[in-house]
């Protein structure tokens, strides 16, 4: 096995989050198989109840039950390091209840006969508190999940958790519960959940692209976060990256219309004018844009956190692709 740093060391249970579709659940899905190398088993939790893994892997749909779903990558090429194991598991809040109650009561059919009484659904969607630590409750107990003998049955957990907005609750799960459950089962869970969820063994990352509100919310995110007394932030990962195409000392002083016209000309083309003139609107759009994109990335740096660079990948995202950014956020020390 490869032993190797990692800016996440210590860390098992991977939250991302991020402002809706900036690519959680791809950079999620990434991050999975960039820690399922040297036989590493990972566990890869979708929380939206929208099969978005499924999809992404080319999976039927899941069921509420941990699934088998992609190997990760050998480091080795000379075959002894074998890669490791990604599974997904889709978490809905019904699910979570049930298998709450099974888990701790040995009561699954209990929970079929609230479910028939409509019980569940109305747990679930009047507590909304409720059905988050639910959910956490979930992910931390496959976090904590031992083998029989020793060791854990998953070496890490990521989480493609609810966009930025709501991450600060879903994860605050003592806040959430606390007009619920001073006492009993459900805070003594609530606790236990939120043991693992503010300590050193979870982080936080964020996904945002350089674009004004993904940023905006992921530094709101991470302020919000720091207020949580021991929640770890995490990474800054973003994602859809352009490279530049032109160096800073050509988006300054961008050629003249007339010179490009020269040698537009000299090129053999006809029209050189409006050509010209259209070339000159284009190089000013995208000076404008790289600079928009600077300032942004400049602003996130000010978080002070550790930031990985996703590309954007032209031709969507297949299995191919989640290898692709996977290695990038290996080569990066994410994972
Ligand atoms: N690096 C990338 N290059 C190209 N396309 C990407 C990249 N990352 C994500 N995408 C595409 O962007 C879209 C949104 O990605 P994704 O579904 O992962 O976002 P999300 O944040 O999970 O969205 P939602 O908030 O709806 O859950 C998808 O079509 C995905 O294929
Ligand atoms: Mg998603």
């Amino acid at each position: 096995m490869t032993a190797r740093d990692t800016d996440w060391d210590g860390v098992r249970l991977h939250v991302v989050t991020g402002k809706g579709g900036t690519g959680k659940t791809t950079v999620a899905a990434a991050l999975a198989l960039a820690l399922a190398h040297s036989g590493r088993k990972v566990l890869l939790i979708e929380t939206e109840g929208r099969q978005g893994i499924a999809r992404l892997f080319d999976r039927p749909p899941l069921p509420y039950e941990e699934r088998k779903i992609a190997i990760g990558p050998g480091e080795a090429d000379d075959g002894r390091d074998p890669g490791g194991d990604v599974y997904a598991l889709a978490i809905d809040p019904e699910g979570a209840l049930l298998d709450y109650l099974e888990l701790f009561y040995n009561m699954r059919s209990a929970g079929r006969a609230l479910r028939r009484l409509g019980l569940v659904d109305f747990a679930t969607t009047i507590a909304p508190g409720l059905s988050d630590v639910l959910v956490t409750g979930k992910a931390t107990e496959s976090t904590r999940r031992k083998q029989r003998g020793d060791g854990y049955v998953y070496d890490s957990v990521v989480l493609d958790a609810p966009p930025t907005g709501r991450v600060g609750r879903f994860l605050n799960v003592s806040a959430a519960v606390s007009g619920l459950a001073k006492v009993g089962p459900i805070r003594a869970h609530a606790d236990t959940v939120a043991r693992v969820i503010k300590s050193p063994q979870t982080a936080v990352h964020f996904v945002t692209t350089l674009e004004e509100m993904p940023v905006q919310e992921t530094l709101d995110g991470i302020a919000e976060l720091r207020r949580i007394a021991g929640i770890q932030v995490g990474g800054i990962m973003i994602n859809m990256a352009r490279p530049a195409v032109l160096s800073q000392q050509e988006l300054k002083a961008p050629p003249e219309a007339s010179t490009l016209a020269k040698a537009l000309a000299a090129a053999g083309l006809h029209g050189t004018d409006v050509l010209a003139a259209a070339l000159c609107d284009e190089l000013a759009e995208h000076a404008r844009h790289v600079e928009l994109q600077d300032r942004e990335r400049t602003e996130l740096e000010a978080a002070g956190q550790p930031i990985y660079l996703l590309p954007m990948i032209a031709d969507g995202i297949d299995l191919a692709a989640l290898h692709r950014l996977a290695a990038e956020l290996r080569d990066q020390g994410a994972a």
